[in-house]
C-alpha cells in the first residue's frame, strides 16, 4: 500500500489519531463527494423515474463490491442498513419451535444479543452461551444454529476455525470481519455472515449487507416484504419475491447513502484488498507489542485490528486521550481500553496514543 496515499483519503487524520473504525470508519473525501453529489442531483433535477434508476444503479455497484469483499456472487448479497439488521434478517426469518437451540457466546455484542433475545421471547428458542474459542465443541443435539462474532469486538480474537466443519448453519457477525479481515465465506463454512459498512468499508452510518448462502437462502422467510425484494411488483398481491439475496434487503435505501458507501468501499479496494488487510493487521500486532512493552495488558487476540488493553481508568483514560487528539473507546463493563487500526493509521497514530496514556 502506498500508505501516505491511502492516508491522505481521509481528512479526519490530518489532525486526529482516529483509532476508531470498529465503531464508525473514517469518512474519505471522495465518499463525501459523492454523497453530496447525489444529493445536489435530486435538488437541481427532482426526484423522478430517472433518481430511482440511478438510485437502482447504485445499488447494483455497492452490492458487486460489497461482494468482492465477501468472496461471495453479487446474487448473494443483500443490502442492509447495519449488522444489526442482517442478523435480525436471518433470526427471524427462520422456523423456530419451541427449546430448539441456538449457541452463542459469552462475548457477544448487543447488536446480535438484542435479536437472539427476540426469538426466545417470541417463539421459546434456548439461547446457550459458551466460551468462544470452545464454540465449535459445544454443539449439542438440540443445537439448531450457532450465531457468533467472526471477530470479537471485545478482544479481537478470531471465530474458531473448526465452526467450518460443523453440521449445524452457522451465523457469522462479520461487524469487526468484513473490510477489516480478510473473508471468503466458502472457506468460513458460514450459511450467513453480517456487515456493517459504516466500520471497516468507511461507508456512512445506515449500510450494511448480509451474505446468504444458497441452502439457507431456500429455507429462509422473507419476513419484511417492500417493493424493491418483489421480482414483479405490479403483481400486487401475486408478485413473487426475487430469485437472489434482493429478497431480503432492506428497503429506502437512499441515493446518498449508496453513493456514500460505494466510493468509501471503492476508496479502499483502489489499494487491494490483500495489502490493505496485511497493512491493518500489521500495524496492530504493532501497536499490541508497544503496549505490552509499555506494561499494559493486551487481551489475548488473533490477526485481527482490534487491540484491546487494560486501562486503570477507562473511561478517564479514554477522555484525556480524546483532549490530545487520539480517539479510541472503552469496552463496557470492562477495565479496558480498545483501539482500531486500520490500513489509513500510520506509527505516528500509534505514538500518539502511547505517548497520551496515563501511566
Ligand atoms: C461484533 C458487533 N456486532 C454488531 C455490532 C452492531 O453493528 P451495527 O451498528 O452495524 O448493527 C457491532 C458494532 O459495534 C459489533 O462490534
Amino acid at each position: 500500500v502506498d500508505s501516505q496515499a491511502l492516508r491522505n483519503q481521509f481528512p479526519v487524520l490530518a489532525h486526529t489519531a482516529y483509532l476508531n473504525a470498529g465503531t464508525d470508519g473514517p469518512l474519505a473525501q471522495a465518499a463525501v463527494r459523492a454523497g453530496t453529489e447525489a444529493l445536489a442531483l435530486a435538488s437541481e433535477r427532482g426526484r423522478a423515474l430517472e433518481h430511482f434508476e440511478q438510485r437502482k444503479e447504485a445499488a447494483e455497484r455497492l452490492r458487486a463490491a460489497y461482494a468482492e469483499a465477501l468472496g461471495c456472487t453479487t446474487a448473494e448479497v443483500a443490502l442492509t442498513t447495519c449488522t444489526t439488521d442482517g442478523l435480525a434478517t436471518v433470526l427471524d426469518g427462520l422456523a423456530w419451535r419451541p427449546g430448539e437451540e441456538i449457541l452463542t457466546s459469552d462475548e457477544e455484542h448487543p447488536g446480535l444479543l438484542g435479536p437472539l433475545a427476540g426469538v426466545r421471547e417470541r417463539y421459546g428458542v434456548q439461547i446457550r452461551l459458551a466460551p468462544f474459542a470452545e464454540l465449535a465443541a459445544e454443539v449439542g443435539p438440540q443445537t439448531k444454529l450457532v450465531a457468533c462474532s467472526h471477530v470479537s469486538w471485545m478482544t479481537g480474537s478470531l471465530a474458531p476455525a473448526a465452526l467450518a466443519e460443523l453440521e449445524v448453519p452457522v451465523l457469522l457477525d462479520g461487524a469487526q470481519g468484513v473490510g477489516a479481515v480478510p473473508v471468503d465465506v466458502s472457506s468460513l463454512g458460514c450459511a450467513a455472515y453480517a456487515g456493517a459498512g459504516q466500520k471497516w468499508l468507511c461507508g456512512p452510518d445506515g449500510i450494511g449487507m448480509l451474505y446468504v448462502g444458497e441452502r439457507l437462502r431456500e429455507r429462509l422467510s422473507v419476513i419484511r416484504r417492500g417493493y424493491g425484494n418483489l421480482l414483479d411488483p405490479g403483481a400486487g398481491l401475486d408478485a413473487r419475491l426475487h430469485e437472489d439475496c434482493r429478497r431480503f434487503d432492506s428497503p429506502a435505501l437512499s441515493a446518498e447513502t449508496l453513493a456514500t458507501a460505494l466510493a468509501g468501499v471503492q476508496t479502499l479496494a483502489a489499494f487491494g484488498w490483500p495489502a490493505v488487510h496485511a497493512r491493518g493487521r500489521e500495524l496492530a500486532q504493532l501497536l499490541a507489542e508497544r503496549l505490552r512493552r509499555r506494561g499494559r495488558t493486551v487481551l489475548e487476540r488473533g490477526p485481527t485490528t482490534l487491540v484491546s488493553f487494560s486501562s486503570p481508568d477507562p473511561e478517564g483514560e479514554r477522555a484525556a486521550l480524546a483532549e490530545r487528539g487520539v480517539v479510541l473507546r472503552d469496552v463496557p463493563g470492562k477495565p479496558w481500553l480498545r483501539a482500531s487500526v486500520g490500513a489509513w493509521n500510520d506509527e505516528g497514530d500509534l505514538d500518539r496514543l502511547l505517548a497520551g496514556l496515563l501511566g
